[in-house]
């Protein structure tokens, strides 16, 4: 039986404006996608249920579908549909921390826990590298569009400048998340700051360029260990990330409140419109900022940063 876990992300600066090609900071943090594999005699993929194990289901897990397909020219993997085949096959059981469909990466964290749980399983010996790029594959197959950002640091984990994907000196620091538990679509999100850029190029392109500059200034702080400036950098984003339309008044309300309680600095984290916030914070104000958001209508949970990237549990 193998176990593998993977990171959810968050960024520190600059989602949007990466879209265009400007310098963006994403960061792995300490919540995690656990997938176990492990044989059953049962000549068959199937998933871990409530009730006992079902064959793997395309429209209900259609990660880890395409994650197993991936793998099928690579490994000696069972056939989709056992008739007559005899034999062993897998079960595949997923237990993730990561809130689904609110821009941490959960899909991704999933994945990729998942493609190195069966390269463990059949000693296929993908590299990182490898494992990264079929998890993006992977995404682009199930969504149609897909940001390499969120396979790439949910593999390597760690602070990654992006989009040349570089990693930098870790940035060890303590996260409120707040959750509006509103699902927004990266997609529509996306192609709706297209269309403001189309309608007002100059200011538009002059505010992706700021955004890309706020997190090229940040790589200073963040490797230095700043929070007081990092946290600076991140209310100029958010204030800009909100001119460009992907703020929400629930956001908003949650953004406000982890500043009035003292964080350092809070803004969206992805697509915006709904989904998550992040407060930068002193270990002091944790608590206070983590029920702040909590009266302010969000969920919030308190987290780390993090270093490591998918690994053998
Ligand atoms: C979404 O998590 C981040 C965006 O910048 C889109 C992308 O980078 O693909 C909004």
């Amino acid at each position: 039986m193998i176990t593998c876990s993977a990171p959810g992300k968050i960024f520190l600066f600059g989602e949007h404006a990466v879209v265009y090609g400007k310098t963006a900071i994403a960061c792995a943090i300490d919540i995690r996608a656990h997938v176990t594999v492990e044989e059953v005699h049962v000549p068959a993929v199937q998933m871990k249920g409530p009730g006992g194990n079902v064959d793997l289901n395309q429209r209900k897990h259609p990660y880890i579908y395409a994650a197993v397909e991936k793998f099928r020219n690579l490994a000696d993997l069972p056939p989709e549909n056992p008739t007559s085949a005899s034999g062993s096959g897998i079960c595949i059981d997923i237990h993730s921390e990561i809130p689904v469909g609110s821009g941490l990466g959960s899909s991704s964290a999933v994945t990729i826990a998942t493609l190195k749980s069966l390269d463990v399983f059949y000693g296929t010996h993908l590299s990182p590298d490898e494992i990264a790029r079929f998890g993006h594959q992977v995404e682009e197959e199930v969504q149609g569009r897909a940001s390499p950002t969120d396979t790439f640091v949910s593999t390597f984990g760690g602070l990654v400048r992006i989009p040349d994907r570089v990693k930098l000196d870790f940035f060890d620091a303590p996260i409120v998340i707040g959750n509006t538990r509103k699902f927004s679509s990266t997609r529509k999100l996306v192609s709706n700051v297209a269309s403001l850029k189309e309608r007002h190029p100059q200011v538009i392109n002059q505010i992706m360029d700021t955004i890309g500059t706020i997190a090229e200034t940040g790589v200073k702080y963040v490797t230095a260990n700043d929070f007081t400036t990092v946290g600076e950098l991140m209310n100029i984003n958010q204030g800009l990330l909100d001119s460009i339309g992907v703020g929400s008044f629930e956001l908003s309300e949650l953004v406000y409140a982890s500043r009035k309680a003292g964080a350092l600095g809070s803004k969206i984290t992805g697509a915006g419109g709904g989904g998550c916030m992040i407060a930068l914070c002193e270990h002091k104000n944790l608590s206070r900022v983590a029920h702040s958001i909590k009266r302010a209508g969000g969920d919030s949970f308190i987290c780390r940063t993090s270093n490591s990237g998918v690994r053998v549990e």
